[in-house]
């Protein structure tokens, strides 16, 4: 294309006109970036001396925009991290307050991540379901108590929610269904890197799963443990198709363990020790079944340990303790490796590891 003079000039003035309405980040976007910090005091490590200046674009810790349009898109806020801020100061992050409203106007946002300071209290605001570019929600490791925003399946894009290790209560919002993009959904309490902070908080989710969470159908890792949860496992739960991780441990959940789930070759953790699951584990193990790690103590599980266990590719550690089993452990190679405290506390197992029959 050939430009006369005239339209190369006018050409270029727009350029220059784009560019330099959007060189720093949009007032409002300043703005709303301004009256969330205000809410929340850090007085360790002087994150927030960086926000300051007309452009929260530029090197405002842990703000990034769009190059383009210069719209805020990621905060990133990591009270453990390896960043030499954390370093220098030789601590962990500390923060109090609560998460501001006014996060909400910036409605390009698609990262959200406000992790591991400890004591950030107050409850999710509930305006973030309005934020329909959010693809990352992770607020682990605070004190954020309330429930979880009713309408959180609005945000359809999102891939993680993250409300581990918090003091959340209330039931799972059935909306959570509506979040087909999800892949990691985590509201347990249990992914601690200090034992002491089991101390500091907990969240106490209580009511049941729902049976409507199987249509979440990219999730690949489901944790809800160290919960309230009640009532008996979905078996829908047993044909998701990319669940590799299932975390229910130390929750009140009762029934029988869904034969769909110990027959679903794809999930390779499961965890729901620490319950008060019943009755006998169907006999539906066999060649495809790959497990890293099975762990059913502390429940109140019946019968003999189902034959085709044995007839497992892998099983990496297994704990069928303190159940009310009975009768002769299998042999076979997946179960060669095993100690007698896999077996230990039962009603009446015996052979190897344990004493013979
Ligand atoms: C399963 O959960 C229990 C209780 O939360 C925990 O103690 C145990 O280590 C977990 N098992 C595995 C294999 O991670």
């Amino acid at each position: 294309m050939k430009l006369t003079g005239d339209s190369f000039i006018t050409t270029l003035t727009l350029l220059l006109a784009v560019t330099s309405a959007v060189s720093g980040c949009p007032p409002s976007d300043r703005a709303a970036l301004l009256s969330f910090r205000a809410a929340l005091t850090e007085p360790y490590l002087g994150i927030f001396n960086t926000w300051s200046g007309a452009d929260c674009c530029s090197k405002w810790y842990g703000v990034s925009c769009d190059p383009e349009t210069k719209r805020v898109t990621d905060i990133i806020l990591r009270g453990e991290s390896e960043d030499p801020i954390f370093e220098k100061t030789g601590r962990s992050g500390y923060m109090t307050g609560s998460i501001s409203s006014s996060l909400c106007q910036l409605d390009r946002l698609t990262t959200l991540v406000i992790a591991d300071w400890k004591a950030i209290s107050g409850d999710i605001p509930p305006c973030v379901t309005s934020l329909g570019r959010l693809r990352i929600l992770d607020l682990i490791g605070n004190k954020i108590s309330g429930e979880i925003p009713a309408d959180i399946g609005k945000l359809i894009r999102l891939t993680m929610l993250n409300l581990a290790d918090n003091q959340i209560s209330g039931s799972i919002p059935a909306s959570i269904v509506n979040l087909n993009s999800l892949k990691h959904l985590d509201l347990n309490i249990g992914k601690l890197s200090m034992m002491s902070r089991a101390l500091l908080s907990r969240n106490q989710l209580t009511g049941s799963i729902p049976s409507s969470f199987a249509k979440i159908n990219r999730l690949a890792d489901l944790d809800l443990s160290m919960n309230q949860i009640t009532g008996s496992i979905p078996a829908q739960l047993g044909s998701m198709p990319v669940l590799s991780t299932l975390s229910l441990d130390t929750n009140k959940l009762s029934g029988q363990i869904p034969t769909s789930l110990l027959s679903n070759t794809g999930l390779n953790i499961l965890n729901l020790s620490r319950n008060s699951l019943e009755g006998n584990l169907p006999d539906v193990f066999g060649p495809n079944s790959y497990f890293n790690a099975l762990d059913l103590a502390y429940n109140n599980l019946r019968g003999s340990i189902p034959k085709s266990l044995s007839k497992a590719k892998y099983i990496g550690h297994l704990d069928l303790s303190h159940n009310h089993l009975c009768g002769s452990i299998p042999s076979g190679t997946p179960f060669d490796h095993l100690e007698a405290s896999s077996f230990d506390n039962n009603d009446c197992l015996c052979g190897v590891p344990l004493r013979a029959c």
